[in-house]
């Protein structure tokens, strides 16, 4: 047997030794698939009946669902489309992830054109602009400037080729029209509208005010960065009803770890949470504190938990003991640490970040701007936007001040040599 047999053969035995088939864990909910996203979906339930309740009514809404990076805005929308084509009476719903330099009223009619396969119009309009109906979207690297608004930070971004229409709400409009001879209801989710630099976002929503004042019912999805919440206030009325994701409680995550789990496990192994063997190869001391780590954001939970059973599997480790929970969180800090595009200069950032354990603009000294070579706090905004959205930093709970910590996946330099 050559080595590559022999390792092949022993992960498989950890794996089998623990129960379940695979790592269960994903980064991103769109790339979970409808079934397993039903399976392990967890929570939310107040803010589930909020949404659904809406549509109840008859009368069409925009709604916008707002929440911090990795805290489950893809997973809700997506749980709540699919609650809706299995459950609601000739509704029509149409998913998709907004890429950059497209605008609103586009990326509407591409959806929901993608969803109607069967009428020979949209499938034409489809291929007009260069798409293959029920494809994913032709997507290349771009280098592209992405961030806080006025932020000269460059970083890879996603970006399509569309032939964009002559006139793409009015294209929109037409097609509705069509889809509402078939259906009572069409449901169109925007999802990752704000990750684009807030005045771009700001520019596209006031654009497609005409296209969400349609007779389509919307869902969008933003961070709550200094746009949105603009957005949610203002006068503009572009939105009828907007819901706020915060962290879940602890024993959610503990009962998500243990649905993650039991996805994985066969179909005669399923735990209820109050068995000790749900979480294994956790112990439920370990389960729950990896639950505690991941401080009620589903990403962090998914993220850690993925490491934890790479370095465990690794380490042959049968249960993870509380010496094996340590060793997955120095692995998690190394690979977050080894992400691509971070810079000598990020490092300094995330180290003086993980020192202080709160920056913002009232405690950095005058040296430790030096340091980073700026002049001003605002300078390196950009920057900690981008460690946001690598998973380095976080945005602490002040609505007064921005104020920046480490995530849980870091750990300080001397915890992570040990
Ligand atoms: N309520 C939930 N139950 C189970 N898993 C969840 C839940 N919410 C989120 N997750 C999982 O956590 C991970 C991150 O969630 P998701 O992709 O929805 O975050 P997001 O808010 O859309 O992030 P981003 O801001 O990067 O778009 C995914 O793997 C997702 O499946
Ligand atoms: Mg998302």
């Amino acid at each position: 047997m050559n080595e590559a047999d022999r390792i092949w053969d022993e992960l498989e035995n950890i794996y089998s030794q623990w129960g379940i088939e695979e790592n269960p864990f994903s980064e991103s909910a769109s790339n979970l698939g409808v079934s397993r996203l039903r399976e392990v979906f967890t929570g939310r339930s107040r803010e589930l009946k909020d949404v659904l309740s809406l549509f109840k009514g008859r009368e069409r809404k925009r709604v916008l669902v707002y929440g911090w990076i990795g805290i489950g805005k893809t997973a809700f929308i997506l749980e709540i489309l699919d609650i809706l084509q299995r459950k609601a009476a000739k509704t029509l719903t149409a998913y998709i992830s907004l890429p950059a330099n497209t605008d609103l009223a586009t990326i509407a009619l591409v959806a929901l054109a993608r969803e109607m396969r069967e009428d020979e119009w949209a499938q034409q309009l489809l291929n007009q602009m260069g798409l293959i109906s029920g494809q994913p979207l032709r997507q290349r690297e771009i280098t592209g400037k992405v961030g806080f608004a006025g932020s000269s930070a460059e970083f890879k971004d996603k970006r399509i080729d569309i032939n964009k229409p002559l006139f793409p709400e009015l294209s929109f409009e037409d097609l509705l029209k069509r889809a509402l001879e078939k259906y009572d209801r069409v449901v169109i989710a925007i999802d990752d509208l704000d990750k684009q630099d807030p005045a771009t976002v700001k520019k596209l929503l006031l654009n497609a005010q005409g296209m969400l004042k349609s007779g389509a019912w919307f869902i969008l999805t933003g961070h709550p960065s200094g746009l949105t919440r603009d957005i949610v206030i203002s006068e503009r009325g572009l939105f009828d009803f907007s819901i706020k994701l915060e962290p879940l409680e602890q024993n959610i995550m503990y009962q998500m770890l243990v649905n993650y789990l039991n996805s994985v496990r066969s179909e005669e192994c399923q735990y209820s949470v109050e068995d000790e063997q749900a979480v294994k190869p956790f112990t439920p001391d370990t389960a729950k504190m990896l639950c505690e780590r991941s401080s009620g954001v589903p990403r962090w939970l998914n993220r850690l938990g993925s490491y934890i059973l790479q370095k465990a599997s690794e380490l042959n480790a049968e249960i993870i003991t509380p010496e094996i929970l340590q060793e997955g969180f120095i692995y998690a800090n190394q690979q977050v640490r080894g992400q691509l595009g971070l810079t000598p200069m990020d490092f300094m950032l995330l180290d003086l970040i993980l020192e202080k354990g709160k920056l913002s603009d009232e405690n950095i000294t005058l040296e430790e701007l030096q340091r980073l070579q700026v002049q001003e706090f605002s300078e390196i905004l950009p920057r900690i936007d981008q460690l946001i959205q690598l998973d380095l930093t976080r945005r602490l709970p002040n609505e007064e001040a921005m104020e920046f910590g480490p995530t849980p996946l870091l750990l300080p330099s001397e915890e992570s040599e040990t």
